[in-house]
């Protein structure tokens, strides 16, 4: 697959280099210097390039949103004409300084970036893992139990891709439904935030969704 980053920080460049080290070929486009995005390409893979927001964007079979909120209008405008692409989005509507989020409850970020961008086909994904937990998830890959990841969107070709990404990534893609779930997923990052940044046990933190008592 052809997968272009928006945004290259923590979660766009660690996902883009896992991606690429899977054998997708990575675009990876904005952060504040064309050097740091070189560089990114070069130690993901042959497979992976630096460019701009439009050069991820072009042939890209899906595309990663990984900005600030407050960074989102600039990096689409960048991005140009995004109809009809698959927009994976990690990113959260938080506020300024991220202490809370600025969209909750009657709507959510992902439905927020489906308005801004309505040809485009948007699912939400990986934005309720902590970034430091990525590259271990990626190494633990091959063991049996894999831990869960949350996806929801409109569109089942476009859920259909994002899981294939998820799996990439050493995640069990877990299908929540429909794009406005998101309103129940972004605060749950709030909560696994908590648990990552504010507990004991570092923020290398994954969940497991598990059922018991099933019978058959
Ligand atoms: N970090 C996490 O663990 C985590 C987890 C779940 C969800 N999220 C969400 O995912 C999204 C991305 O988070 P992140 O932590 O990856 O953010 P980040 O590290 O701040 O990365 C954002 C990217 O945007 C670039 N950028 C910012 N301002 C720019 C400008 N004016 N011009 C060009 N590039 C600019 C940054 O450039 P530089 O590289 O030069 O800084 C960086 O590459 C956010 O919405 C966040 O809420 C994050």
């Amino acid at each position: 697959m052809r997968v272009g980053i928006l945004g290259s920080g923590l979660m766009g460049a660690k996902l883009g280099t896992i991606w690429a080290r899977a054998g997708h070929e990575v675009v990876f486009s904005y952060a504040r210097s064309k050097q740091k995005l070189e560089k990114l390409a070069r130690e993901a893979t042959a497979k992976a390039r630096a460019g701009t927001p439009a050069e991820a964007a072009q042939n890209a079979d899906a595309l990663l949103l990984a900005v600030h909120w407050s960074r989102v209008d600039d990096v689409l405008k960048q991005a140009g004409d995004v109809s009809g692409k698959i927009i994976v989005t990690c990113s959260l509507p938080m506020n300024a300084d991220d202490s809370d989020l600025v969209i909750a409850h009657t709507s959510s970020g992902a439905e927020a970036l489906a308005k801004k961008v309505p040809k485009a086909r948007v699912v939400s994904a990986f934005g309720t893992v902590p970034s430091e937990v990525l590259f271990g998830v990626f190494a633990a890959k091959r063991k049996a139990s894999r831990p869960s990841l949350v996806y929801c969107g409109d569109n089942e070709s476009s859920k259909t891709v994002a899981a294939e990404l998820i799996r990439d990534v050493g995640f069990d893609p877990v299908d929540a439904g429909p794009l406005r779930i998101a309103r129940y997923t972004e605060p749950f990052t709030l909560l696994i935030a908590r648990l990552a940044y504010e507990g004991d046990g570092g923020p290398e933190l994954a969940y497991r969704f598990e059922r018991f008592g099933r019978k058959g």
